[in-house]
């Protein structure tokens, strides 16, 4: 059978294995970037769907409005104003299938064959395969501790010029690296390619997930031209099953956007949406996403110890201020997928750093995910790889 051409720019699988891993029994995993399961408001969220199915069953098993359900998307411009300041009218928000759905018609929306992204190095999988599928030409720049070295961003534009067509970042808890854009870094960012006609995709999947008490202002805060497109999500903050996420442009994007999402799926799941539009009503999201932050924060906390205590000196990382990740780092001439080899033989599962970067250059790092296994679970699965990192680095 003949397969698109796309198909060939898909070969990396380590998502896939990622999230196929997930359902091996008594496999300890660092690896999916999946919130706690036992921290989903099963409860709440059942009560939800009881009273949406008592009082609005015909609408909730119907189909939606293709920009989703009008209630959740007023609570989520609500939402975008009183956590971050930035104001969307309820017309610039529309209801997608994920955030990944989001990324999926971004690519769709700006790019063409062969067209020029510019993204973050490393930076997530899933958002690289997307733009992948679309046959995009994907240009990785340097980050720093700071978030995006603007000066490779300069370099990149006048290399491309035209035919640059997307930018595509996370400044918030980045997966993989668990950094974050300083503020300072945000606004010189936006001043700068506000000179541009380019799009910008932020993906803001974590930028709730903070341990500490200010959330940073989202790109799109300092944006007076439309040219950012907020790409966020409940699957980190509250459940990823309903694929209940949004994504907000200025009104001349939304209209290409609503064609899109109508080709790709006519609506979001209504039933979902109306369960999601219950439960902001009636119950505390953010005391609940107070709770789990101090749940990761208790985990992240055990990951450091044990990588403190097993692991030798030469693997670094950075201390994440908040979202699902360390970024653990071994000298340069090691090779995590090595690590990762032995890993599996022992039931224990991260994934390699190399994954993150399209064009394979750096492979001394891995992704340990912090928020999904329990603390016996980081506590055993950490000091076994701590001694298979002992071991690898001694040869
Ligand atoms: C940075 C980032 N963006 C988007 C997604 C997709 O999330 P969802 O489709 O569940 O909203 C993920 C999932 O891991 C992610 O890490």
């Amino acid at each position: 059978m003949k397969f698109a051409s796309r198909m060939e720019c898909l070969q990396d699988k380590a998502l896939l294995n990622a999230m196929e891993l997930t359902e091996t029994a008594d496999m300890i995993s660092f690896s999916a970037g999946f919130p706690s399961p036992e921290t989903y408001p099963v409860e709440d969220i059942k009560e939800s769907f009881i009273q949406v199915l008592d009082h609005e069953g015909k609408e909730a098993l119907s189909y939606c409005s293709t920009s989703g359900y009008g209630k959740l998307r007023e609570l989520i411009a609500e939402r975008m104003r009183d956590k971050f300041d930035v104001d969307y009218g309820t017309d610039e928000v529309v209801i997608t299938s994920g955030s990944q759905q989001a990324l999926d018609m971004s690519s769709m929306l700006f790019i063409n064959k062969g067209d020029v992204v510019l993204f973050e190095t490393p930076s997530y999988l899933g958002a690289v395969n997307a733009l992948r599928a679309y046959e995009a030409e994907l240009v990785a720049l340097p980050t720093d501790y700071e978030g995006l070295v603007l000066d490779s961003l300069k370099e990149a534009l006048d290399k491309y010029g035209e035919r640059v067509k997307l930018i595509y970042v996370i400044p918030d808890f980045q997966n993989p690296t668990g950094r974050s854009w300083s503020t300072e870094r945000r606004k010189e960012f936006i001043e700068f390619i506000s000179a541009y006609d380019v799009p910008v995709i932020e993906d803001a999947a974590y930028s709730e997930l903070c341990f500490e008490d200010r959330l940073m202002p989202p790109l799109s805060y300092y944006d007076k031209k439309g040219q950012v497109v907020y790409v966020g999500t409940f699957s980190k903050t509250f459940c990823p099953g309903l694929r209940v996420a949004w994504l907000c442009a200025r009104k001349n994007l939304m209209e290409n956007y609503l064609i899109l999402k109508n080709a790709a799926d006519l609506s979001s799941s209504a039933i979902a949406q109306r369960q999601m539009a219950n439960y902001l009503q009636n119950h505390d999201l953010d005391a609940h996403i107070k709770w789990i932050t101090g749940l990761y924060q208790e985990r992240r906390d055990r990951m450091m110890e044990v990588i403190d205590r097993e692991f030798p000196k030469e693997a670094c990382y950075v201390v994440p201020r908040g979202g699902l990740f360390i970024w653990l780092e071994l000298p340069e001439d090691k090779d995590s997928r090595e690590l990762l080899r032995r890993a599996l033989a022992e039931k224990v599962a991260f994934i390699p750093g190399g994954s993150f970067y399209p064009s394979g250059v750096k492979n001394n790092e891995l992704r340990l995910n912090f928020s999904n296994m329990s603390y016996e679970e980081i506590e055993k699965g950490m000091t076994i790889l701590g001694r298979l990192t002992r071991e690898y680095l001694a040869e």
